[in-house]
């Protein structure tokens, strides 16, 4: 097959750890025989400075007219005091609204040869394996009215959704529990707002459809507790946009490090991949950031847009080796290298390709 995928680094590390991730799925799509057809274009900061824009009209043509757009970071301290509607981040919230992926999975777990860097304790991590199903498009962060009222010392926005895009997010979550552990869990702060009532009494509706799958419902503040606690009794973890957010962010502690998780944005035109981590700019361009996420990014692309479960697995197994083998970038060893190999970004990426080699039968 070939495969079409517009890279947008971004600012940051993102361009660094998006060339790792590219290199790896070179490899990969060769060895079976596969072609890639890249492109780059630019978004965030780097674009506001190039183009005048967060998201150039080029770079959203190109996007949707490949088979999967791969995202490295935005943002940057520089853009910090600019109005939301002006800065990188609004970029990556147009290029996500336009491509129209409303589902954003975000995988949490553990990695056996990382618990000492999670400040959880071994046996409540040890297995740990949990897919946040994020709505991407409503919410707070697309609801109108939204203002910031200077002379009035006012600001609002809202917290929006319909039925039908509560519906749609809920039968991806329960699609991907059926392959699963067959567990959903639902989260909402129904106890005091009406968005979350609909959001419930929507998801209760869905379930129906999937009767072989077990529905718990938590409030946000309670589970953002039992995902410390508990990780374990989770699998599929269906969220409104901002609390999804927040506790996908929470969950990296469960990983040790946010630089570890991939994620994908599927049911649009076109599906959105990008690493969980943000631009990092105080690492930026030292070769130390960790390229592990945006590698496991570009395997969910494999996964979700290309449809090679086989080579997506073998980049996903290609990671565990080299991290049993002791090699780990400097914000997984942190400073305790005992037995460990401390490798730069490009590095880790040679090494991830060396062994995904020796994984996929060629063509
Ligand atoms: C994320 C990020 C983004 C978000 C920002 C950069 C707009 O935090 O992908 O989690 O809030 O969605
Ligand atoms: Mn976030």
């Amino acid at each position: 097959m070939n495969l079409r995928i517009l890279v947008t680094a971004g600012d940051g590390i993102g361009p660094e750890v998006t060339n790792e991730a590219v290199k790896v799925l070179q490899e990969v799509m060769a060895l079976g025989g596969h072609t890639l057809t890249l492109d780059h274009k630019r978004i965030g900061g780097i674009a506001i400075t190039t183009d005048g824009t967060p998201l150039p009209a080029d770079t959203l043509a190109a996007a949707l007219a490949s088979d999967a757009v791969l995202l490295g970071a935005v943002g940057g301290n520089e853009f910090n005091a600019l109005p939301p509607d002006k800065r990188p981040e609004a970029g990556l919230l147009a290029i996500r609204s336009a491509l129209g992926g409303f589902a954003n999975l975000r995988p949490a777990f553990a990695f056996k040869e990382l618990a000492v860097n999670s400040p959880l304790r071994p046996e409540i991590i040890d297995g740990a394996d949990i897919l946040f199903v994020r709505e991407l498009l409503g919410g707070l962060y697309f609801g109108q009215p939204r203002q910031w009222d200077k002379a009035k010392g006012e600001a609002w926005n809202t917290m929006r959704y319909t039925r039908d895009e509560v519906v749609r997010v809920a039968r991806i979550a329960f699609q991907l529990a059926q392959k699963r552990r067959k567990k959903l869990c639902s989260v909402d702060k129904a106890n005091v707002l009406e968005v979350s009532q609909l959001w419930r009494a929507t998801v209760i509706e869905v379930a129906a459809e999937f009767p072989d799958v077990r529905l718990e419902h938590q409030y946000v503040d309670a589970m953002a507790m039992h995902l410390m606690n508990r990780p374990r009794d989770f699998d599929v973890v269906l969220t409104e946009n901002l609390f999804g957010d927040i506790l996908s962010d929470e969950s990296g502690v469960i990983t040790g490090s946010l630089g570890m998780l991939p994620s994908a944005t599927i049911g649009g035109k076109v599906n959105l991949y990008e690493p969980i981590h943000g631009s990092a700019p105080d690492i930026a361009g030292k070769g130390l950031a960790n390229p592990i996420g945006a590698i496991l990014t570009g395997a969910l692309i494999l996964r979700h847009t290309a449809g090679l479960e086989a080579e997506a697995a073998a980049i996903e197994t290609s990671v565990r080796k080299v991290l049993s083998q002791g090699f780990r970038t400097a914000d997984l060893a942190r400073g305790n290298t005992a037995g460990l190999a401390v490798l730069s970004t490009t590095e880790m990426g040679v090494k991830v390709r060396e062994t995904v080699k020796t994984m996929v039968v060629s063509a």
